[in-house]
């Protein structure tokens, strides 16, 4: 997830386009840059780090011009560096690009445009597309973009420029969010709206597969084939505060929402067209090599450890192959035993988490190989595994931890089919309905979505409670775990997790008149063990609410509410399950007047031991 901002109008362009990469930091941070054009060359001017070291540099070397271009980068592919820094060029320096999301075709297109002679400076996927503008160009810029897009594959957003015009900028939609901003004899292209609320609230939004051409007098969209769009004028009516957070109040909510789009992200480009493999090269791992494991270690902590919990249910279930999940800052006091055939999973969404990172640099030490999952591209862990599987769930703001969450099960779900179909464990067919279910899982979590009202309602209701359980059988337990952590952590209310079948043993007594329990029961193959247990804590005056599969209408006679999800494969229902848990949690500190996005005690990264 990077920002862009384009301009094209009479201000000054530094101050447009350096103020909107301002507004645009939540999307990353690790390099920013700008393109400025003026006296019929392309200047620019890139830094490492946050925005404030380019403002640095461009009090030096100041930009000026009617027409720039600035990004500021979520590192993906290439380290964060200056020249991995966006704008970037072609060859002879004629275009400047900036981009935000991946092009997932571009080691072949760099072989390609590389035996053309084009030399390559940057370890980016975005590079690539500079010089296919430069090998294609036949005069038009807008021309010339129909045809580059035909030719790259992927998710972008893609803003041009170009020394031969002086008065366009040409960008390019498709997956990756865009706005253009309308103004008087003035215009802007942006990745999100805050970066533009200054100037202008009369926006288009672009849809996916659309292109627009902004000059100084007005803006024209197209298709990608160059059929004319007309547009719709929204104007935002939301003030700059909430607008960076997408309209929503907190960026907890904005990030729950994104989950649709997490997931989808996450997901593509991993499974083939025809829903028959995962594509991984990043494990750099063999089929021999996965036949090889006998054992995996999966460590992180938190949110991440109850993600590894999933994980192991679906390796196990799929590739047959024993997981311990561990809690990192135990595991490496534990002597863990392990042998060159153990494989370590560490899921980390900062990558930067001290006792997962100690973890790792442990196993390491001891010869074993090292597999970490995390949201950050550049980060500790990143740098330190062997290999890396890179959630593409974007920066998380908020301190509790979602659609990271939501994107690490994704992750997990892909590595066990892909280790089953390794290791001859999954059958071809299975994993076809497999893919086929994470590939409609997207559409679940926007389903599941709509149940925010009734959420919203229950955590009014019960926002003073002192006490709440959470229970369910197998993953439907490690998601209840989940779900308590979440609302301990924002809304201060004493929440436990119980595995439904243990209650009896202990945590019975505490359940008493009113006390709310949530109960989980996505596992048809559970379901009525799970009833049984939820009939336990009803008859001792529990007030349930039930979490089950549309269709289960059984489950009424037993509680006092329920919420209907999306029926999906059982092993995948976390996903859904584990999200109205996040919007309870969410609600009932709204309620309880809770700094929500930071929560007290808390830190979004834990860099100590
Ligand atoms: C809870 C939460 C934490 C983190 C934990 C590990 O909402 O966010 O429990 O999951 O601190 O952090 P990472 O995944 O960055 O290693």
């Amino acid at each position: 997830m990077c920002g862009i901002v384009g301009y094209i109008g009479p201000r000054n362009v530094k101050d447009v386009v350096v103020g909107g990469l301002a507004k645009l930091e939540y999307r990353g941070y690790d390099s920013a840059g700008v393109a400025a054009l003026a006296d019929g060359n392309i200047r620019i001017v890139k830094a490492v780090g946050r925005l404030s070291n380019l403002e640095e540099k461009l009090a030096e070397m100041p930009i000026s011009g009617h027409i720039a271009i600035g990004h500021t980068r979520w590192a993906t592919h290439g380290k964060p560096s200056d020249e991995n820094a966006h704008p970037h060029q072609d060859c002879s320096g004629r275009f400047a690009i900036v981009h935000n999301g991946i092009v997932e075709n571009y080691l072949s297109l760099r072989e390609e445009l590389m035996a053309l002679g084009h030399e390559f400076r940057s370890e980016t996927d975005t590079e690539v597309v500079a010089h296919l503008i430069e090998e294609m160009y036949n005069g038009d810029l807008f021309e010339t973009m129909i045809a580059v897009g035909k030719r790259i594959r992927g998710a972008y957003a893609l803003v041009v420029m170009a020394k031969d015009h002086p008065d366009e900028i040409v960008a390019v939609r498709r997956a990756s969010p865009m706005i253009i901003g309308l103004g008087e004899k003035e215009n802007f292209v942006a990745s999100d709206i805050p970066a533009i609320l200054e100037y202008t609230r009369d926006i288009y939004v672009m849809e996916d597969g659309e292109m627009a051409v902004l000059r100084r007098d007005g803006v024209e969209c197209f298709t990608m084939d160059g059929e004319p769009v007309k547009k719709d004028v929204y104007h935002v009516t939301w003030d700059a505060v909430s607008a960076e957070r997408g309209g929503y109040p907190h960026f907890m909510l904005k990030e729950i929402h994104e989950q649709p789009r997490a997931v989808r992200d996450t997901l593509r480009g991993r499974v083939s067209d025809d829903l028959s493999r995962v594509e991984l090269p990043e494990l750099g791992l063999q089929d021999e090599d996965i036949q090889a494991i006998d054992r995996i270690h999966i460590v992180a902590c938190g949110t991440s450890w109850h993600a590894g919990l999933v994980g192991k249910a679906a390796i196990e279930a799929f590739a047959r192959i024993p997981v311990n999940v561990e809690i990192a800052s135990e595991y490496r006091y534990s002597d863990p035993i392990v042998t060159d055939r153990t494989l370590v999973i560490a899921i980390t969404q900062s990558g930067e988490t001290a006792d997962t990172l100690a973890a790792m640099r442990e196993m390491k030490k001891r010869g074993v190989r090292v597999v970490a999952i995390t949201n950050v591209v550049g980060s500790s862990a990143a740098r330190e595994a062997d290999s890396t599987i890179i959630t593409w769930a974007g920066p998380e703001i908020a301190v509790a931890s979602t659609k990271a969450y939501t994107t690490q099960l994704v992750a997990l779900y892909l590595l066990a089919v892909r280790f089953g179909l390794s290791r001859g464990t999954l059958a071809e067919e299975k994993a076809r309905e497999v893919l086929a279910a994470l590939d409609d899982l997207p559409q679940v979590v926007e389903q599941v979505l709509d149940t925010a009202p009734q959420i919203e309602s229950f955590a009014k209701r019960y926002k003073d409670a002192h006490d709440t359980f959470f229970i369910g059988r197998g993953i439907d337990y490690a998601v209840s775990l989940e779900g308590a952590l979440k609302l301990k952590e924002i809304s201060y209310i004493h929440a436990e997790a119980y595995a439904a079948g243990e209650l009896k043993h202990g945590t019975l007594a505490l359940i008493t008149d009113g006390v709310p329990v949530i109960a989980l029961a996505m596992q048809p193959e559970l379901y009525e063990k799970t009833l049984s247990n939820i009939v336990e804590v009803k008859a001792r005056g529990a007030f349930v609410l039930g979490l089950t599969w549309v269709g289960n209408e059984d489950l009424e006679k037993t509680v006092d509410e329920v919420i209907y999800l999306p029926k999906t494969m059982p092993l995948l229902a976390p996903v859904a399950a584990v999200i109205p848990l996040q919007l309870l949690a969410y609600y009932a500190a709204v309620a309880r007047g809770n700094d929500v996005d930071k929560p007290r005690n808390l830190a979004k990264s834990v860099t100590v031991e």
